[in-house]
C-alpha cells in the first residue's frame, strides 16, 4: 500500500486529481477508461480540480465510463442530497465533453434495488471492470456505505446504516439524523478490491483514528476498508492531519519512502 502525505487538504486534492488525470491519459487500451468515484466532502477539491483541467482542454473525459460508489435509498435524483445530485452539482455539469450515457450511479428509486444492485455488477464487468476506483472514507472507516462488519468480500447490494453514519450525515440534512435515510446501495468491499487500482483519500483529524486502524491494523471487518491491504494497487492519499494517530515511525516510513519513489 502506498500512503501519500501532502500537507494540507488543497495538496492532497492537487495530488490525487494528477494522479487520476496521468492515468487516463496514459490508457491506451481499446475500450473506454472505468472510472469508479466517491461522494462526500473529501472528493471536492478534487472534482474541482479535474473539472478546471478539463475546461482548459488538459484532460478529456470522452473516453471515461464513470461508476458511482453508492446512493441512499429512497431519494429521486432531484433531491439535493441524492448522491446523483451531488455528482452532477459538484462534478459532470463542470465538464465539457462527458457523455452522459457514460455516467453511472446506483438509482435509489429502483423499485427492486437488489436487482438494480446485480444489474449494477454486470454492467461493470461488461465494460472491462474498473480501472481505477476513487474514494472516500467514513470516520468508522467505511469505504462506499460499507459500514463495519460489513463481509469484506461483499458485492454491491442494499445497506443498513449505522446510527453514527446518520448521525454524521445529518449535517446535510438540517442536523437530524431521522432525516437521513436509513438504507442504501452501495457497491461492495469485493467490487472495489476487483478495481485495477484504488485510490481513498483521508483528510481531517477526525479520520485520524480510521487511518490508523487501516494502515497499521490487521485486515478486519472492523473498518471495512482495511482490505486495502491485501489489494496491489492500492493508494492512500492524506493529508497531515489525518496521520495524527499513526506512529512516528510509520509517518516517516511514508515520507522517505515516497521522497524516493519521486526522484
Ligand atoms: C458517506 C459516503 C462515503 C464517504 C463518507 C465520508 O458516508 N457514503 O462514500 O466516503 O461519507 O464522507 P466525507 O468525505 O464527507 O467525510
Amino acid at each position: 500500500m502506498r500512503v501519500v502525505i501532502q500537507d494540507n487538504y488543497d495538496k492532497m486534492c492537487k495530488w490525487a486529481a494528477d494522479y487520476i488525470a496521468k492515468k487516463i491519459k496514459a490508457h491506451k487500451e481499446d475500450r473506454p477508461f472505468v472510472l469508479g468515484l466517491p461522494t462526500g466532502s473529501s472528493p471536492i477539491g478534487v472534482y474541482k480540480e479535474l473539472a478546471r483541467m478539463n475546461q482548459a482542454g488538459e484532460l478529456s473525459f470522452a473516453n471515461v465510463i464513470t461508476f458511482n460508489m453508492d446512493e441512499y435509498l429512497g431519494l429521486p435524483h432531484e433531491h439535493d442530497q441524492s448522491y446523483w445530485y451531488f455528482m452532477h452539482d459538484n462534478f459532470f455539469n463542470h465538464l465539457v465533453d462527458m457523455k452522459p450515457e457514460n455516467i453511472n450511479i446506483l438509482n435509489g428509486m429502483a423499485e427492486d434495488p437488489e436487482a438494480e444492485c446485480a444489474a449494477y455488477e454486470e454492467k461493470i464487468a461488461a465494460c472491462g471492470g474498473i480501472d481505477l476506483f476513487m474514494g472516500g472514507i467514513g470516520v468508522d472507516g467505511h469505504l462506499a456505505f460499507n459500514e463495519p462488519f460489513t463481509s469484506l468480500t461483499s458485492r454491491t447490494g442494499l445497506r443498513d446504516l449505522t446510527t453514527d453514519t446518520r448521525i454524521v450525515n445529518s449535517r446535510f440534512f438540517g442536523n437530524d439524523p431521522e432525516k437521513v435515510p436509513a438504507q442504501a446501495l452501495s457497491v461492495g468491499i469485493g467490487t472495489v478490491m476487483d478495481a485495477k487500482e484504488v485510490l481513498v483519500l483521508i483528510s481531517g483529524h477526525n479520520k485520524a483514528r480510521a487511518m490508523a486502524a487501516v494502515v497499521e491494523g490487521g485486515v478486519s471487518q472492523r473498518w471495512t476498508c482495511s482490505a486495502l491491504q491485501l489489494h496491489n494497487g492500492a493508494i492512500i492519499a492524506c493529508d497531515e492531519e489525518a496521520c495524527g494517530e499513526l506512529m512516528v515511525d510509520t509517518y516517516k516510513y511514508f515520507l522517505d519512502i515516497e521522497r524516493k519513489e519521486r526522484l
